[in-house]
Parts: structure tokens; C-alpha cells; sequence
């Protein structure tokens, strides 16, 4: 008979302690305290307020004035806001997410923060990342992947999300975050740089992906250090964590140059 895989708070409790073991107790008490928000005021219209460690992966995609920048899962819109301002005038930012519902509040976000000089260089679309490269490749000096995940922070204090937990549900969203990746490599421009996130606190959702993008498309990829001024390295990335950062996160990311092919003519080398 095929075993049944455990679901809900008590499996829920078992795959972090099993994962974190004696950090568990304080990083589930720093996880249920109110998050640390900080405010975004500079360029816009009016105040946003996002988690205290969600500007780090932004900080990391080093966008400049007039780069072509991809958010490729941009809904609800603090991380676009700050590309679109770094990208500025000369720039532009595609600002992408496949929910239609998630979509109209990243509109009304970019519209009710956004001045009007700026707005006219976003265009939001509603693609699948996944499947982004089958249309377009090399194409962006910067890609943002802020790729949907466990998102612990959230589900702890949901009990309806926690009742339907599984552990299934960090391995899904893995395998979906490396077709995301993968595409991701593509989109971006040989030269230009890919920032990968997550908010989940699981190692197969944050370093694994990009592991395996290393290992399957090495001659593409090259991980660069991943600088923050709080949290942890990966083996690939950084991840800050709300026991030991004050409050902020749980964010990871991990920083990656799309190489030159190289077997390709376009390599200035
Ligand atoms: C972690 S949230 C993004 C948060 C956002 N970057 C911000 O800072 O406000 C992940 C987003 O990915 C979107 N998404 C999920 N699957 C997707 C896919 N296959 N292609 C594009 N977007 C997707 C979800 O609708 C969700 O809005």
C-alpha cells in the first residue's frame, strides 16, 4: 500500500524543526512577530512600505539609467518600484505576472507611486516566466526573478494555509522555480546580471535551483558573491533571516552574470 504523506501544522512543525533543529523554536517565534517594514519615499509619489530585507535583491541587480530591465514575477510591486526609479527615464521596465488578479494591484501600484515620467518606461505584462525564453532571449541588461515559494512568513499564520500543507509543496515549487531560472538565463543578455529570490526558508527552493542551473547550463551562468549587509551565505546565494536580522526577512537571493557563450561570435573576447 502507498504511504500517505503527512499534511498540516503538526507535518508543518516536523520538516522545519527536522531542518533547522534547535534554531527552529527562535526562528518560528521571530516569524510570527509583527515583520519589519521599511518605507520607500525617495522618487515616488507617495510612501510603500516592504519587508526591511526585500531592497537587498534589488540592491544586488545593480540597475543603472538607461538599462532594459525584466521583473519576470512582479505582482505586487515594491521590488518594480525600485527598478523603474533605478532604470529611470532612459531605461525601461517590463514589469511581468501571470495572475490577472495579481496584475491589477501591481497596476494600481505602479500608477498611485509612480511620477508620470517614469510610468511611461514600465509596461506590464502577463506571460509565464517559464516559457519567457521561447520568445525572447538575450534580450535585458538585468532580470529580477522573484520567484513564487514557500513563503513561510505568510503560511504560519494562515491556519487555512496550514492546514493543507505538505512537504510536497517546497519540492513543487523547486521544479517550478528552475524552469523559471533556466528561461530566466536566457532572457538576460550574455554580460548582464540575474538576481534569483525567494522568501522561503527551504534550501531546495533557494540554493537548489540555482545549483542546478549551474550544473546544467555552467558554460551560461557564473555565480557572483551575493553582499548584504545582514544574513547568512549560501553555498549560491545569501539568505537573511528575521531571528538573527532584526525582524527582516526571510528573503534569499543569488546573484548570476550570464556568460558569453563560448562558443558564440558574439564574445567580446
Ligand atoms: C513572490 S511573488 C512576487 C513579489 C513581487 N516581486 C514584489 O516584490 O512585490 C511571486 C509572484 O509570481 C507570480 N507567478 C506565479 N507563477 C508565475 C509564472 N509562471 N509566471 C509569472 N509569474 C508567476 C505570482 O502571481 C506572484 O505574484
Amino acid at each position: 500500500m502507498k504511504k500517505k504523506t503527512p499534511a498540516g501544522r503538526e507535518a508543518f512543525e516536523a520538516y522545519y524543526a527536522a531542518l533547522y533543529g534547535s534554531r527552529w523554536p527562535s526562528l518560528k517565534e521571530a516569524l510570527l512577530q509583527e515583520p519589519v517594514y521599511e518605507e520607500l519615499r525617495a522618487g515616488l509619489l507617495k510612501s510603500y512600505f516592504l519587508d526591511g530585507a526585500s531592497t537587498l535583491p534589488v540592491k544586488a541587480l545593480d540597475v543603472h539609467s538607461g538599462m532594459r530591465v525584466l521583473d519576470l514575477c512582479a505582482a505586487p510591486g515594491g521590488k518594480s518600484l525600485l527598478l523603474a526609479l533605478a532604470a529611470g527615464t532612459e531605461g525601461s521596465l517590463t514589469a511581468n505576472d501571470r495572475s490577472s488578479a495579481r496584475r491589477a494591484r501591481l497596476k494600481r501600484v505602479l500608477q498611485e507611486h509612480l511620477p508620470a515620467e517614469l510610468r511611461e518606461r514600465v509596461f506590464v505584462t502577463g506571460h509565464d516566466a517559464a516559457r519567457w525564453c521561447l520568445y525572447e532571449t538575450d534580450a535585458y541588461d538585468r532580470v529580477l526573478l522573484d520567484a513564487p515559494c514557500s513563503s513561510e512568513g505568510h503560511v504560519i499564520r494562515a491556519p487555512e494555509a496550514l492546514k493543507i500543507w505538505s512537504p510536497k509543496r517546497p519540492h513543487h515549487l523547486a521544479r517550478q522555480a528552475f524552469s523559471m531560472i533556466a528561461s530566466a538565463l536566457r532572457v538576460t543578455r550574455p554580460g548582464g546580471l540575474l538576481v534569483y529570490a525567494t522568501c522561503s526558508l527551504v534550501p531546495e527552493e533557494n540554493d537548489g535551483p540555482v545549483e542546478r542551473l549551474v550544473q546544467r547550463y555552467g558554460a551560461m551562468a557564473e555565480v557572483l558573491p551575493a553582499e548584504a549587509p545582514w544574513g547568512e551565505a549560501t553555498p549560491f546565494g545569501r539568505i537573511i533571516l528575521p531571528d538573527t536580522a532584526g525582524g527582516r526577512g526571510p528573503i534569499y537571493f543569488a546573484v548570476i552574470r550570464r556568460k558569453y557563450d563560448p562558443g558564440c561570435s558574439d564574445s567580446p573576447l
